[in-house]
């Protein structure tokens, strides 16, 4: 048996898988607070309740921790965690994220070092915010690590700062990192914050990076999205678009995609290749505000989204509530445009909402090709696929057969099946068998992204 682990922004996920077959044995859940700054003891409470639900993991041969990616978990040279983590969705370092721009000659000079434009969400960009606002804090860090790497470091009982790991996926999204030549750039954490710190090694596709108290290895863990590509085991040319907290649409890649915009940023995959991806802080929270607003379940709102018009008859909504990341907008709201008395009732609103999230990850997809990606089919995943309305309008702007799997955890399953593959000590990862897809054929409506884009602030 392996464990598949998943901290993401609002819960733990544990899913103890066999490691030949990927047969689920037993899984467990706990909830930790969310928002942009939380407690890395929130994560760490609720991976154990989250364990101990899924029966424990003193029978398992290996395990692997993923998680959101970008989080600035900042410790003293003891060990104890400095201040509470800023995540990837918090924009306080959008000021400090233009800086860095500037300070190094601007984007195409930070893609051609480390594959990846700065925005508020990458961790660099954290520890700038650090250092300018909270100088005692910043003089007591000692060393500097993301989510999952703190996990996997908690579960291998160390306190001992210098035996922290990371792994490419998520050592790429730092701006400290190149995955191009999977190397540290000192010079760039010490632009960034002003003096060298401690930052964990980088592993590779199956590194060990600690070890249970059973003995049993740890993998190297990965960032969410790299597990995600991993869990649902997609093909050259399936473009895998999670709607969750964050938006994300991504590709496997041989090459980093070198976008001097940012829009498309070069992270590494699990498997030592590269994972082209756009990201929107805008996605399930959209489906979630317009409930909220029309006084409705899920459900509901999926119904009533499939019984408005295609368009929703020229009712556009930008989906901006969290500010936004790509575009880079961090102080943007959302808005709602062509309002009538003829789209003023809960179907259009419904409609506008589905489309108006949906926009914005097409608008992805387009920027990837763009960069060289090969796009056959939309492979859907997260909490968002789970709407009927969201599966049935998705190929309408994707304008590509999409798929979505059966409901699961694909982001702990790609953890497990990381685990496996260090329990099992193959050349390649085991090859377990996905399960069989819903498939909606294309059916591009060039209308809807038509008057998406005619309103879509800059
Ligand atoms: C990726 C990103 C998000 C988080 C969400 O760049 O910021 O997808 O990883 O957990």
């Amino acid at each position: 048996l392996v464990a598949g682990i998943d901290s993401s922004t609002q819960s733990c996920k544990v899913v103890i898988r066999e490691a030949e077959t990927g047969k689920l044995v037993r899984q467990g859940r706990a909830a930790h607070p969310d928002g942009t700054e939380v407690h890395p003891d929130a994560w760490w409470a609720a991976l154990q309740e989250a364990i101990e639900q899924a029966g424990g993991l003193d029978d398992v041969a290996a395990a692997s921790v993923a998680g959101q990616q970008h989080g600035m978990v900042v410790l003293d040279e003891n060990g104890q965690v400095v201040r509470p983590a800023l995540l990837w969705n918090d924009t306080r370092s959008a000021g400090a994220a233009a800086d860095l721009i500037q300070e190094l000659g601007g984007g195409e000079k930070w893609a051609d070092a480390v594959g990846i434009v700065p925005v508020a969400s990458f961790t660099l960009t954290k520890l700038r915010w650090l250092a300018r606002n909270e100088p005692s804090n910043a003089d007591r860090t000692a060393a500097v690590c993301l989510p999952h790497d703190w996990l996997t470091w908690k579960l291998s009982g160390s306190t001992d700062i210098s035996t922290i790991k990371t792994d490419r996926s998520d050592a790429s999204g730092t701006l400290y990192w190149s995955a191009k030549t999977n190397q540290y750039r000192p010079d760039l954490l010490e632009l960034g914050f002003g003096r060298l710190i401690e930052t964990p090694e980088v592993l590779g596709p199956t590194g060990i990076a600690g070890h249970l108290p059973n003995g049993a290895p740890l993998g190297p863990g990965a960032g969410d999205n790299a597990a995600a590509l991993f869990g649902t085991g997609a093909a050259p040319g399936d473009v895998v678009v999670s709607i969750g907290t964050s938006g994300t649409v991504f590709v496997s890649a041989e090459v980093s995609p070198d976008d001097p915009s940012g829009t498309v940023a070069g992270f590494a995959d699990v498997t030592g290749r590269f994972l082209p991806i756009v990201v929107t802080l805008n996605a399930a929270r959209v489906l979630d505000a317009a409930t909220k607003l029309l006084g409705v379940d899920h459900e509901e709102l999926s119904r009533l989204a499939l019984t408005a018009p295609a368009g929703a008859d020229g009712l556009v909504l930008i989906p901006y509530l969290e500010g936004e990341r790509t575009p880079n907008l961090p102080d943007a709201t959302g808005s709602l445009h062509g309002l009538t008395l003829k789209t003023s009732d809960p179907e259009h609103l419904a409609r506008a909402a589905v489309e108006g999230m949906l926009c914005a990850l097409a608008d992805g997809l387009d920027a990837l090709v763009d960069r060289g990606a090969a796009a056959n089919r939309v492979v859907l995943v997260g909490g968002g696929a789970r709407s009927e309305a969201v599966r049935r309008v998705a190929p309408e702007l994707f304008g590509l057969p999409v798929l979505v799997p059966p409901p699961g955890e694909y982001v702990a399953d790609g953890a497990a099946r990381q685990a496996a593959w260090v329990a099992l000590g193959s050349d390649e990862p085991p090859a377990w068998t996905a399960e069989t897809p819903e498939v909606y054929e294309a059916t591009p409506v060039p209308l809807i992204r038509e008057q998406y884009k005619r309103v879509q602030p800059r």
